[in-house]
């Protein structure tokens, strides 16, 4: 069995995580040690594989520095906390980290292993004892869309994104969810009586939009958009923005010559768990739409083509009928009207399945041999 620490089990990423690890019987070979930062001492929980003991001091650096990898997705600020004071003291055991505190470190590898198995297994090989998961539309953008990257034929790309609440966290969705159903709430009455004026109840709903309670995302969101997430680098680009690229050219361990050039805006909508992005790509060559959607089908299990019709849009293509899946539904893929280079597509992914969770999980396998 191989010993593995667990920091940041509890939260959303750390329990989607836990879940698919079950899910995947990963804990046959792994003899889990969980920590906590708060709770040190209470039960650890309960996996169908046995028992798991008591959570240990997360902040214990001797408890975590016997272990030979340690997974956290307790999020950035327990990251920049312990993860430095670990490697001081000398402890060369492999970090798997959902944040994005040591993404574009140096030393670091972003894994996402359907597109860059190739990067991950020579980091691992070299030495490299940090595997980061990667921006959650980077990861899910990259798994539509590999076919196309990963054979060298992309020239440029803007990926405007469709984000959905869970990118903030937990409570964030549940803003959203009062939001809408404090919305609803003020024009509940008008709206069930068919006679009643829409525009009315227009101005009821704009009322309530504009009295919710919006402290998690600092604008309302139901019936709305917010086009800024994270922080503003002050050059009038987002932060998410810039990862784009910046994660985008890292995962695919482009060098300076291969550079692909990947821009565009960044966008929070009502959606839950689940991160669309539509892309316009410059392709390097003319394909045939039938080529590249050959491309994009045969280069990972979980991309799915998905016919560019109306009919199977809103069948296939949707945060609804994505949302708790693994599948990476891709489509509206056509030839712009700027010229036979020029491709639009539309990607979908669950943000903490392929956004977060799943490529971590992969990582521990990986790791593991
Ligand atoms: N930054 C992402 C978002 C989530 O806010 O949607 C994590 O990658």
């Amino acid at each position: 069995l191989h010993r593995v620490g667990f920091v940041g089990w509890r939260g959303m990423v750390g329990s989607v995580l836990l879940q698919r690890m079950q899910q995947e019987g990963d804990f046959a070979r792994i003899e889990p040690t969980f920590f906590s930062t708060s709770n040190s001492g209470a039960p650890a929980p309960k996996l169908s594989e046995g028992e798991t003991g008591v959570l240990l001091d997360a902040y214990d650096l001797e408890a975590l520095a016997a272990l030979p990898m340690i997974v956290t997705a307790q999020g950035g600020d327990y990251t920049a906390a312990v993860h430095p004071q670990l490697r001081a003291r000398g402890w060369d055991g492999l970090w798997i980290d959902a944040a994005s505190t040591l993404r574009m470190a140096e030393s670091s590898i972003i894994v996402l292993d359907p597109v860059n198995r190739d990067v991950i297994d020579a980091g691992l090989a070299s030495g490299v004892k940090d595997f980061i998961g990667g921006n959650c539309t980077v990861s899910c953008m990259l798994m539509g869309l590999g076919g196309l990257f990963r054979n060298g034929l992309v020239d440029w790309a803007t990926s405007m994104t469709y984000q959905a609440a869970s990118g903030g966290g937990a409570k964030h969705m549940r803003e959203l969810l009062s939001q809408f159903g404090e919305i609803h709430g003020a024009v509940a009455s008008e709206l069930a009586d068919p006679a009643s004026a829409i525009l009315e109840i227009d101005r009821g709903v704009l009322a309530a939009q504009n009295s919710v309670d919006s402290t998690q995302f600092g604008a309302t969101l139901a019936g709305s958009l917010i086009p800024w997430i994270d922080a503003d680098l002050g050059n009038g680009q987002s932060k998410e923005e810039w990862k784009n690229d910046a994660e985008t050219n890292k995962i695919l361990g482009l060098s300076d010559a291969e550079r692909v050039v990947m821009d565009g805006l960044c966008v929070r909508i009502g959606a839950m768990r689940t991160h669309s992005q539509a892309l316009t790509i410059k392709l390097r060559e003319d394909l045939s739409v039938a080529e590249i959607e050959g491309l994009l089908a045969a280069d990972n299990e979980w991309a799915t083509v998905v016919p560019n019709t109306k009919d199977a849009t809103l069948k296939a293509l949707t945060p609804v009928a994505t949302s708790g899946t693994l599948s990476i539904p891709v489509g509206r893929i056509r030839k712009l009207e700027m010229g036979p280079e020029y491709i639009s597509a539309f990607t979908i992914g669950d943000q903490l399945l392929w956004g977060a969770a799943e490529p971590l999980r992969r990582m521990v396998n990986i790791a593991i041999g």
